[in-house]
């Protein structure tokens, strides 16, 4: 069985991947910001979120990637615009990922948060993402 047999199924676990990455950077952008606003409110949610960033949102992420490089390269899509664009705004959201495991790594620690408002960024990339996906602008 060819990759590009694969492709519609490898399309679905991309999908759900990014559906859980983006539900965890969601999640920790909210705990976060709920913490700075009320110091100490996130505590009893710090571990949970902590384990949960490590086994699920940081996999997802990895798989987010794989699935996407796979489908690019089967299909070739590379050369077009909209994957092009795509990406800037998915290593964007990486990086806020990476930015928001520190403060995350912070919370655990019990260490003073620094200001980052992820939430703005997160759901306009989110929109750009699959806009461009879906529509092929
Ligand atoms: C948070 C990150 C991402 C989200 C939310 C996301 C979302 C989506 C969605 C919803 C689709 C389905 C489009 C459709 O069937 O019409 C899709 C397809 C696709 N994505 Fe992503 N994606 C992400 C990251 C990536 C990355 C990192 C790559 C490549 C390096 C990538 C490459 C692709 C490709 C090639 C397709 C298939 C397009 C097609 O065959 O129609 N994606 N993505």
């Amino acid at each position: 069985m060819s990759l590009a047999t694969l492709y519609p199924w490898l399309k679905a676990l991309h999908v759900v991947s990014a559906f859980l990455f983006v539900a965890g950077i969601l999640t920790t952008s909210m705990v976060l910001a709920a913490e700075r606003a009320n110091p100490g409110s996130a505590a009893p949610v710090a571990g949970l979120l902590a384990k949960s960033e490590r086994w699920l949102t940081t996999p997802a992420m990895l798989l987010v990637w794989a699935f996407g490089l796979t489908l690019a390269v089967t299909a070739g899509w590379f050369s077009s615009t909209w994957l092009q664009v795509k990406l800037a705004f998915v290593v964007l959201l990486s990086a806020v990922h990476g930015l928001q495991s520190g403060q995350l790594r912070r919370l655990v620690r019990k260490k003073a948060l620094k200001p980052l408002p992820t939430l703005p960024l997160i759901l306009v990339s989110l929109l750009a993402v699959v806009v461009l996906a879906v529509v092929k602008l």
